[in-house]
């Protein structure tokens, strides 16, 4: 070993003691000739001493080094005079005093600084271009090492629940996930391609009939979708698929993984069972499906305040069988007029005719443009349906769709919550969305899986399937932390004749079945056992408990907002050779191909 110590392990104990440390120069200074170098390992920080009179040679060697320069240092432990203490770091009591300093390496000085309070305000680009410098800052260190913990302990807790961890291939075909797949071409057979896996669904369902039982794996996964601060083209989850199981026994699983990850992370651990939220009630009462329960502010009905107003904007709605609700956003009656503008655009984006509102203020009076058309029953109505007080700015939505204004709101909700800054930051609050709807319309108006077609629907819907399928709910579930969806999954369809239907349902052509899910069909056709799984993704699981400001802060090396490694420089052209190879030929546009 070239060390003896690291550079977060000397204390008082060590005293007198010799020791030789490796590190990056964090600090050189020159106090009257002595110098002083901050050595910065993984470990911590270790402040070294030279001074001429007792080691001139070491002090020279020491005075030439630079920030970022990579010695070793040998020496004796001293206690530091009193006043020097530092009691910040673990070893703020001691310093080496070198009488040997070597160079290992040399560093150019790095293209921003890698000093915490500093390097957080460089340009994020910058840092990921250099990001083997910016894993070197404390800060990215010891979130590094958190996901370690965190994945220790998912591998200790589903060890211990008789869950084998598989993996799946990554050369494979294209499981239905929703987003775009990323292809790899294949030389042996020309124009075949394979996909990257969005998630191992189908493997890990294809487990569970190969009589595994219980399954996990911390499973990459590759989706071309649109980027977002809690989204990577690559990413991690937690996979886990059971047999023999309802939602029950899954969600007992999960609650004590996500008990064991908080503690591992240094949370308290929450009180289980987590809490538990049906899809339809958490849409009424926060207008989303991933809640955020660490404050109020509800989405109130307004149906009983207003039914046979004479404010039109609501009546009419209300008289077409439609939906008018608000919110209460404590505290905000001060904000500017150009704010509540802001958000008028924003119930306009969401296709509702404006943004009425209720400024309580000072004196108790009201500042709305609406309230004038209001009678003192609906008045009274609407104060004690919204606990109205001074001070209060309260927001109305009023439209024929239900789904409009519990999304708006429920948008609306957050924006306003973080303008008035009263989201706790040091809060854990999970909870589970059960029963979510089996479908969805999609923008063509068809009906698409909400989770994925492998989804079993609720037993008690089932008769609707024919009737009226978008009222069918799914064994579904979400798990959601602080407002963040952390995790999906299911009870599966077992059965291969329901499979078949469900396909149908969804339009999927007899080809189609055949080519692309022939095999999951056979398979299930073969004694597949009950089953129901779920994915948590990990990278979000890891921002949540090792904090940073998005998902890249969790990644060693991420992509960034276009998907493109700046290190690496990829995705990158490759050249003529190796695209004959994979019978490729470019179709590029003129302006690429300039
Ligand atoms: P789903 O597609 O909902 O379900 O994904 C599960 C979880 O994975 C995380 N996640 C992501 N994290 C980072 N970047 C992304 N681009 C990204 N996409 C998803 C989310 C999400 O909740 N096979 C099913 C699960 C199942 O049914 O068992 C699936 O993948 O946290
Ligand atoms: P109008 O009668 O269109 O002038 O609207 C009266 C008030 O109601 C204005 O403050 C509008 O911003 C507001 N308003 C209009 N449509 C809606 C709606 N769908 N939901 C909530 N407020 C609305």
């Amino acid at each position: 070993m070239k060390r003896t110590h690291t550079c977060g392990e000397l204390s008082q104990d060590a005293i007198s003691g010799s020791t030789t440390l490796c590190g990056w120069v964090d600090t050189v200074r020159d106090h009257g000739g002595i110098i002083f170098i901050d050595l910065r390992d993984r470990y911590g920080i270790t402040q070294v001493v030279c001074d001429p009179d007792d080691n001139a040679a070491a002090t020279e060697v020491a005075k030439s080094t630079r920030p970022e320069f990579v010695i070793q240092v040998t020496g004796t432990v001293r206690a530091r005079p009193a006043d020097m203490v530092n009691a910040r770091l673990a070893t703020g009591s001691i310093e080496v005093v070198g009488t040997d300093v070597t160079i290992l390496n040399r560093s150019k000085t790095p293209p921003f600084p890698l000093d915490e309070s500093k390097a957080e305000k460089v340009h994020e680009e910058l840092r990921l271009e250099s990001r083997y410098l910016d894993l070197r800052r404390s800060s990215m260190q010891q979130r590094l090492q958190k996901r370690h913990k965190m994945a220790i302990a998912v591998r200790t807790f589903m060890d211990a629940q008789e869950f084998i961890e598989v993996e799946t291939p990554i050369l494979t075909k294209s499981t239905p996930e929703g987003a775009r797949d990323y292809l790899v071409p294949n030389r042996v057979t020309p124009g075949t391609f394979y996909a990257l896996p969005q998630a191992p669904q189908q493997y890990k369902q294809l487990l569970m009939i190969g009589g595994m039982d219980r399954y996990f794996q911390m499973a990459r996964c590759f989706r071309d979708e649109d980027l977002r601060a809690d989204r990577q083209p690559e990413f991690t989850q937690i996979d886990v698929e059971m047999s023999f199981v309802d939602a029950e026994d899954l969600y007992g699983i999960i609650d004590g993984l996500l008990a064991s990850v908080m503690e591992a992370s240094g949370h308290p651990v929450p009180e289980l069972p987590l809490p538990r939220i049906s899809w339809h009630e958490s849409m009424d009462r926060f207008g989303s499906d991933k809640p955020d329960l660490r404050f109020g502010w509800e989405l109130k009905n307004l149906a009983p305040v207003f039914e046979g107003t004479d404010f039109k904007v609501f009546g009419n709605v209300l008289k077409n069988g439609g939906c008018v609700k608000a919110i209460n956003a404590k505290g905000l009656a001060g904000v500017p007029i150009r704010q509540i503008d802001e958000w008028t655009e924003l119930a306009k984006s969401h296709g509702m005719g404006g943004l009425a509102y209720i400024r309580v203020q000072e004196d108790g009076s009201w500042k709305s443009p609406i309230t004038k058309f209001f009678s003192e029953v609906e008045i009274e109505g609407l104060k004690s349906t919204l606990e109205i007080e001074t001070g209060d700015l309260v927001l109305f939505a009023a439209s024929e769709s239900a789904l409009v204004v519990n999304e708006f709101l429920g948008r609306l909700r957050i924006e306003t919550a973080n303008q008035a800054g009263i989201i706790p930051e040091n809060e854990f609050k999970f909870t589970w969305v059960t029963e979510f709807p089996l479908f969805e319309t999609n923008e063509a108006g068809r009906l698409v899986p909400m989770h994925h077609p492998f989804t079993s629907p609720l037993p008690e819907d089932m008769h609707l399937l024919d009737s009226d399928p978008a009222q069918v709910r799914a064994v579904a579930y979400d798990i959601v932390l602080n407002g963040v969806e952390l995790g999906s999954g299911s009870i599966r369809i077992h059965d291969p004749v329901q499979q078949g239907k469900m396909f149908d349902l969804l339009k999927i052509s007899e080809e189609e079945k055949e080519s692309r899910f022939g095999h999951l069909l056979n398979a299930l056709a073969y004694g597949a056992p009950p089953h129901g799984g779920i994915a948590l993704g990990f990278d979000r699981l890891a921002l949540l408990m090792a904090g940073g400001n998005t998902i890249r802060d969790v990644i060693a090396f991420p992509k960034n907002h276009k998907g493109i490694d700046l290190m690496m420089d990829a995705p990158s052209p490759v050249d003529a050779k190796q695209l004959h190879d994979v019978h490729i030929q470019l179709d590029l546009p003129p302006e690429v191909e300039a």
